[in-house]
């Protein structure tokens, strides 16, 4: 039997009101998304695939791993961030539908060719991470930077794929590019070619996890806090950085602590301890390994039966990973660890309504950046996938 692991919702979808008449949703098509919310109680699957089956060639679906398992299981492509960018720009579709968060749906619409149109199921699907790193905060900084005497000129910043189209786009125009968390080794190591220092935007830990792995000393590392003067740094400390990380964090993977790692390896002698590269660096340490979401399935699924695991990193993946893989022991680093409420977000209700519209040739939820942000964050994407 697969271990699964209770899930602690933070933000659970409103319950359906079982007292209120339920209107037929006519021959499963409607315009609005509230009369599929009064749905009876039953699952949308027969649903989707009827819209799935008459849209044909024209949709792609596209999900990432952390969505639910009633979701993801219509995606034709699977991935981490950087392998549904690729497929997001490699599809002739003329619907992407992005099961995903608001940031990777943007990056779709800037990779997508002039006809085809990128769509979210649920517009409130963000990402707080990307929210940390505002443009305008981030021009600000530019400037002092600028002004505390750094050659700007000579910093290369490279933003995590989990950012707004607008920090993209600085990105690109400052000569820099996107990273994700599979190749955010790769990018720093280019970046630091081409000039002096790093601003690594918007993840801090992902940043100080990667400069470290690659040999970068902390003390060659600052931490910009956009709340604060300078970020928070004296002018020496800045002129000796050689990476600039921005206060940015993902609160998922925050919440994996060393102890986490401490209790797995006294409780369950032996035990591979495997984490996502946005959680702290003193849990990155503490791991046998680390890696992207695409990574950590990799390397389960290439383990011996009978491995133990613990993994940090959202719960649905770790769920499907146990379900997966009865032959081995699946455990969540904290047992009480909650969903990434906003990529929990996207259900089958949505899915639903999106596919029967498109099916009906009506786009909804459309995701669209506009032609100014796209250039330069289309560089900046390029950049990173041409050093696939
Ligand atoms: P991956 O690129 O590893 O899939 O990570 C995406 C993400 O948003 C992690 O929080």
């Amino acid at each position: 039997m697969a271990n699964l692991i209770q899930i602690g919702v933070t933000d659970p979808p409103a319950p359906r009101p079982e007292s209120i008449a339920v209107p037929e949703v006519e021959k499963g098509v409607a315009c609005d998304f509230d009369s599929y919310l009064l749905s009876p109680d039953r699952s949308y699957d027969e649903q989707i695939a009827r819209a799935k089956e008459r849209l044909g060639r024209r949709v792609v679906i596209l999900g990432h791993h952390y969505q639910r398992d009633e979701v993801v299981k219509f995606a034709d492509f699977r991935g981490d961030s950087l392998k549904l960018s690729q497929q997001a720009s490699d599809t002739e579709a003329d619907y992407i539908v992005f099961c995903g968060v608001h940031f990777m749906a943007e990056s779709a619409d800037i990779l997508r060719q002039p006809h085809q149109v990128v769509v979210l199921p649920d517009l409130s699907a963000g990402c707080s991470m990307a929210d940390m790193a505002e443009i305008g905060q981030v021009e600000t900084c530019w400037e002092e930077l600028a002004a505390a005497g750094i050659d700007t000129g000579r910093v290369v910043p490279v933003t995590y794929m989990n950012s707004a189209a607008a920090i993209k786009a600085f990105t690109g125009r400052h000569g820099g590019a996107v990273c994700t968390s599979s190749n955010a080794g790769k990018v720093m190591r280019w970046a630091l070619a081409r000039g002096e220092r790093v601003l690594f935007l918007p993840d801090e830990h992902l940043g100080r996890n990667t400069a470290w792995q690659m040999g970068i000393e902390l003390d060659r590392m600052a931490v910009w806090d956009p709340a604060q003067e300078l970020g928070g740094n004296d002018e020496q400390a800045l002129r000796r950085a050689q990476v600039i990380l921005w206060k940015g964090y993902c609160s998922v993977h925050q919440r994996f602590q060393p102890e986490h790692v401490d209790g797995m390896r006294r409780r369950h002698p032996g035990i591979r301890v495997i984490v996502h590269p946005e959680c702290r660096l003193e849990v990155v340490q503490k791991a046998d390994l680390s890696g992207s979401t695409e990574k950590i399935i990799d390397v389960v699924e290439a383990a011996a039966p009978g491995t133990t695991w613990a993994i940090g990193t959202e719960i649905h993946l770790v769920n499907r990973l146990a379900q997966e893989h009865p032959e081995q022991k699946i455990l969540s680093l904290d047992p009480h660890v909650c969903v990434c409420t906003t990529m929990f977000r996207i259900g089958p209700e949505h899915l639903a309504w999106t596919l029967e519209n498109l099916a009906e040739d009506r786009v909804v939820n459309r995701i669209q950046v506009d032609d100014q942000t796209r250039r330069w964050a289309r560089t900046a994407l390029e950049r990173m996938l041409e050093l696939r």
